[in-house]
């Protein structure tokens, strides 16, 4: 048997614990980053400025890729767009508009009633665009993920090189936010990635942030009112226990 000397023995010790060390610290970088949103918590509603700036961010850069086919265009007017803004968003793209007189496919500007264009005419074009992987359609994307907006920002920030170490797969992008690391969806905000017409400076972060804004809107546009009931509710109900107390009062008031 081969004597291991001491000297490497404890060297080998030290490499461990710092490996151990490093990876324990690789773990905690998995952690989502806290967001402040405008919605949550039980007062919150949707900062509607951002909203806006996030449907650019939508149209601009991640409709390329990614359907969002629960939503029309007028549901804009949801995040405080008019209807003339509207008009002008829809047309701006072309959809299917049934078939000519010879029978061919044609298509048409779109108006408000039509559901947003999709990028891709079914899943298997959008997988043979995209190396094989399906970019999920976006109209609930921010409650189908664990960890929701927070999770959504953090994907969007989370790119980088790959560690030395990580054996990346063929047209693969490290994200230390997605599960396992390695996704098919090339980084697609940088700062400046969109100019914003009401001054907004265009970080990274400021994009992500307004994207993730919108995605939520769009996943649950109703939260507003809910959470507004639910305060209505309560108050409700506090009344009633009020005056349920003070007939109570009433009542046994000569009983003794
Ligand atoms: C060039 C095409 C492309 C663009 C542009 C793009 N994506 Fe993607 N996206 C993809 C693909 C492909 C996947 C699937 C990745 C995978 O499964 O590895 C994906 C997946 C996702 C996911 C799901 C991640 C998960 O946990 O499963 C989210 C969220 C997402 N994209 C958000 C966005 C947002 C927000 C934008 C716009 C700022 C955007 N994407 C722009 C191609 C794109």
């Amino acid at each position: 048997m081969r004597r291991i000397p001491l000297a490497r023995l404890i060297l080998g010790a030290a490499l461990g614990g710092l490996l151990a060390a490093s990876s324990a610290r690789a773990a905690d970088d998995t952690k989502l980053p806290k967001v402040e949103w405008s919605f949550s918590g039980p007062f919150g509603t949707y900062d509607l400025a951002s909203a806006q700036r996030g449907f650019l961010i939508y149209q601009q850069v991640c409709s390329n890729c990614h359907s969002m086919n629960q939503l029309y265009y007028r549901n804009l007017e949801g995040i405080g767009l008019s209807e003339e803004q509207i008009k002008a968003i829809a047309a701006s793209v072309q959809v299917p508009g049934g078939v000519d007189d010879n029978g061919q496919p044609i298509q048409r500007p779109g108006r408000p009633a039509d559901h947003f264009r999709a990028p891709f005419p079914n899943d298997q074009a959008a997988r043979a665009a995209n190396g094989g992987a399906l970019p999920p359609d976006q109209s609930v994307l921010e409650l189908a993920r664990e960890g929701g907006a927070d999770y959504l920002y953090a994907l969007m920030v989370g790119y980088s090189d790959p560690p030395a170490d990580m054996k990346m797969q063929p047209g693969m992008m490290y994200n230390r936010f997605f599960p396992g690391h390695q996704i098919a969806m090339p980084q697609p905000l940088q700062d400046g990635s969109v100019q914003y017409t009401d001054g907004t400076k265009p970080t990274l972060e400021q994009e992500a942030k307004d994207v993730v804004t919108f995605l939520a809107w769009a996943a649950e546009p109703e939260m507003v009112e809910r959470k507004q009931m639910g305060v209505k509710i309560i108050l409700f109900l506090l009344l009633l226990t009020g005056l349920t107390y003070a007939v109570k009062r009433k009542l046994w008031s000569d009983v003794h």
